[in-house]
């Protein structure tokens, strides 16, 4: 199965509209037109706009970090999906920091998902185990639970427009990022395993899995060269164009 690449950049809550504007021209004319990867700047809302007009009719594409899975009301401070959809085409969903800080469960990351697959964005479904999981032995466990629920309810068509980002909580900026290897495992068998065993074995085989938690230039190779991993979802590392640049280069050249 010949999987393109993804490279997605999580800003966080990270670069004011005119500092977003300044790295997104850098990476327009550092990766711009590259081929052989999908790029993907998730910056924050205020900035989608400003991003958007940047990387227009270039490769380089557009991810919100977050969003409600009501359409419209009463919910102050939120974002929807058919608002996003006029800006942006991916949106990343369930993302540790929004589980650990803003009490998402396996359920709403399953509504999240939803909502964003109805209005034809690519919800980027973050999975991963904490420290404390980690340490004690429940990876398997934890990242089955996660996948399996996030993708309750959902059908086949739905499953194939989506990716799966695995993230060890204790990987994410910590500088202490998993083994390419150890990465490996969990992405094949407790993460295209069980979208296997929900909507069969070319539905697992096509979905694209990312690879997140302190990626850099220097371990990006080592992540790439694993057969189960397709990509990255990179965070501090995203934020500075030559870091970034590197990254998606490698990863093109990875699967080329
Ligand atoms: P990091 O963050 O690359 O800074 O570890 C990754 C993420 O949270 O998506």
């Amino acid at each position: 199965m010949n999987r393109i690449p993804v490279v997605a950049g999580n800003w966080k809550m990270n670069k004011t509209p005119a500092e977003a504007a300044e790295l997104a021209r850098a990476l327009v004319s550092a990766v711009g037109g590259l081929l052989g990867v999908e790029v993907v700047l998730c910056p924050p809302f205020v900035s989608l706009h400003v991003v958007g007009e940047i990387v227009k009719g270039t490769r380089i594409g557009l991810g919100a970090q977050n969003l409600h899975w009501e359409k419209s009301g009463a919910f102050t401070g939120e974002v929807s999906a058919p608002m996003l959809a006029g800006w942006c085409a991916h949106v990343i969903v369930g993302h540790s920091e929004r589980r650990q800080y803003f009490g998402e469960t396996d359920q709403t990351v399953n509504k999240k998902a939803k909502a964003a697959l109805a209005h034809k964005l690519t919800p980027i479904i973050c999975v991963g185990e904490t420290l404390s999981e980690y340490e004690a032995g429940e990876t398997s466990e934890v990242v089955t639970r996660q996948v399996w629920q996030a993708y309750a309810d959902l059908n086949r068509d739905e499953a194939e427009r989506t990716l799966i980002a695995y993230e060890p909580v204790w990987a994410i900026g910590t500088g202490k990022a998993a083994t390419g290897v150890g990465a490996n495992a969990v992405i094949g068998l407790n993460i295209r395993g069980i979208i296997a065993d929900l909507f069969g074995s070319a539905t697992a085989d096509g979905l694209r899995v990312l690879y997140g938690g302190s990626v850099t230039p220097a371990n990006i190779v080592e992540f790439m060269a694993q057969p189960d991993i397709d990509g990255g979802l990179v965070g501090g590392a995203s934020l500075k164009a030559p870091d970034f640049e590197a990254i998606v280069k490698a990863a093109a050249q990875a699967k080329a």
